[in-house]
């Protein structure tokens, strides 16, 4: 989308970002959002990012970092944490995107997508890719329940971008999702998915890890 059509739509929009940066990362052995890419953290990628992208950005940290490093104290769950974040953002914020810290290659464009789908009249953006392997829904003792046409399905990544009052209305009532879409859903909004990024990847695991400092390094 070109410069003109960003700012036309853009007009009277104040832009905010929370990245949320308080796990513990339970599966990856330690808190992943701080392991180093090219000499820069995790968080600290999707953070510039964010910046670039957002009118101001709101860094949710685990409580012995958040002081030092001018951000606000997570809680227990993300969905907790991104309520830490909403605390933070000013009530002037017309469009709130929610970024994980563990995305660290997202890019502006993909930002600039999310957002300008909420402009252009969606209470939520999200970008998705397609999935290529079929997914189960599994019950007890493993034994499967059914199959969603693959058709039908993505594989959704942050950044998210949400009308603010939507977001703040989504999470009212403190519910808990493992992303902020679900919740938004949940309240009967209208949530669009835009095309995601196969670079997007979310660090989970030390493989991840290795992967993304390949990539930075320009080695793939
Ligand atoms: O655990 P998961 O991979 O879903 O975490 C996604 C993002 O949410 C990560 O960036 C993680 O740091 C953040 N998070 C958080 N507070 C929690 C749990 C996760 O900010 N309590």
């Amino acid at each position: 989308m070109g410069m003109n059509t960003v700012s036309r739509q853009r007009v009277g929009e104040k832009i905010w970002t929370i990245v949320v940066a308080a796990g513990s990362g339970s599966r990856f052995g330690s808190p992943k959002q701080f392991s180093l890419i090219n000499e820069r953290r995790v968080v600290d990628w999707a953070v510039e990012t964010a910046r670039l992208a957002s009118d101001g950005v709101v860094v949710v940290l685990p409580a012995d970092q958040a002081t030092r490093e001018g951000g606000v104290v997570g809680g227990a769950t993300r969905s907790a944490s991104v309520r830490s974040g909403l605390a933070a953002v000013p009530n002037d914020a017309t469009i709130i995107c929610v970024h994980d810290a563990a995305r660290p290659f997202a890019s502006e464009f993909l930002f600039d997508e999310v957002i300008d789908a909420v402009c252009a009249g969606a209470d939520g953006a999200v970008p998705g890719l397609p999935v290529v392997d079929t997914i189960k829904f599994v019950g007890e003792n493993n034994v499967v329940v059914s199959t969603p046409n693959r058709r039908d399905l993505v594989a959704v990544q942050t950044p998210q971008a949400f009308r603010a009052k939507t977001l703040r209305q989504a999470h009212a009532h403190n519910p808990e999702g493992t992303d902020d879409s679900t919740l938004v859903e949940n309240n009967g909004f209208r949530v669009v998915v835009v095309n995601g990024d196969p670079l997007n990847r979310k660090i989970t695991t030390p493989e991840d890890l290795n992967w993304a400092r390949t990539i930075s390094r320009g080695e793939v």
